[in-house]
């Protein structure tokens, strides 16, 4: 408003060739931070690092779960399928009592969905214990272990489970269950957790290959879907 009248008033002086300098260098200053925040760095893992330590809380602070499985794994998965899941919290199609607040608009912009996702992502978990140098105190030895990744073997028949795993999984979470892209890893994830999701996918609390309630999952007998699991977990050395 000021300068709307500063023109009015002192339209010649304003006119002056510095003044219109004045004015072109800061519309480009605008214009370069408005291309820098479009086109510039897409994730910025700093701010994902940051935000994780809200998710610590809960999750570990390498995203590595707890409470055997109450708490997902949710490090090296993968992002793109991370921000399908935090968006899907923040809207409800899952519903995820208590990350719902974590996941509000308000919380988490989908910037920050990108960042945390790429962060997440880009976290390695170990599947083999450390071999220590003696020269490592208790916290170094501390720290090594603490993002080591094991999850221990269930029971069931492994032979049985592998044999519908690949059958019947594989398509889509990849031969070695490792997942790709929106396709979610399921070895190297707690069991109890799996186990909880297959039972929320029969029951249609969350969708998973949609064509109907449970998708493949009704197809199979609560026995198959423990034999899976002791595959499952069967497999995670081999990575
Ligand atoms: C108060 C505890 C809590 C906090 C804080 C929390 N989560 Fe969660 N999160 C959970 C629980 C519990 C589940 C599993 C819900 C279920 O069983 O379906 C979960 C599930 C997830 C999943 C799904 C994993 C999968 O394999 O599908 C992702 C991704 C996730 N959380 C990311 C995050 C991120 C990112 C943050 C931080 C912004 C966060 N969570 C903060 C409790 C929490
Ligand atoms: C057509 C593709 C497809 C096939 C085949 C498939 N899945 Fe999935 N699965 C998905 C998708 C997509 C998701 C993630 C769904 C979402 O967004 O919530 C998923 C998620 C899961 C999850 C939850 C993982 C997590 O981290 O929360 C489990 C457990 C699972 N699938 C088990 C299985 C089993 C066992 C089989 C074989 C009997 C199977 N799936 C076959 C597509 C498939």
């Amino acid at each position: 408003m000021r300068t709307m009248k500063l023109r009015l008033n002192f339209m010649p002086t304003i006119t002056t060739p510095k003044a219109t300098t004045v004015f072109r260098e800061i519309f480009l200053i605008l214009l370069l931070a408005l291309c820098f925040n479009d086109f510039g760095i897409a994730q910025n893992l700093e701010n994902g690092k940051e935000i994780n330590a809200t998710c610590a809380g809960c999750h570990g602070q390498h995203g590595q779960g707890g409470s055997r499985g109450e708490y997902p794994r949710i490090g090296g998965l993968s992002a793109s399928y991370i921000a399908s899941q935090l968006k899907a919290f923040r809207a409800r199609t899952r519903v995820n009592i208590p990350m719902y607040p974590y996941t509000q608009e308000r919380e988490l912009p989908d910037q920050d969905i990108k960042d945390i996702a790429a962060y997440l992502a880009s976290i390695e978990l170990p599947t083999k214990w450390p071999v220590f140098k003696e020269t490592d105190d208790a916290l170094a030895r501390l720290t090594l272990t603490e993002r080591v990744m094991i999850i221990p073997r269930v029971p069931g028949d492994v032979d049985n489970g592998g044999a519908i795993y690949q059958k019947k999984c594989a398509t889509c979470h990849a031969k070695t269950g490792m997942g790709r892209g929106m396709f979610p890893m399921l070895v190297g994830q707690y069991t109890s957790y799996l186990k909880r999701q297959m039972e929320k996918y029969l029951a249609g609390e969350r969708p998973h290959d949609d064509v109907v309630v449970g998708g493949v999952l009704s197809s199979l007998k609560e026995e198959d879907r423990q034999d899976i699991l002791a595959y499952l977990t069967s497999i995670q050395d081999q990575q």
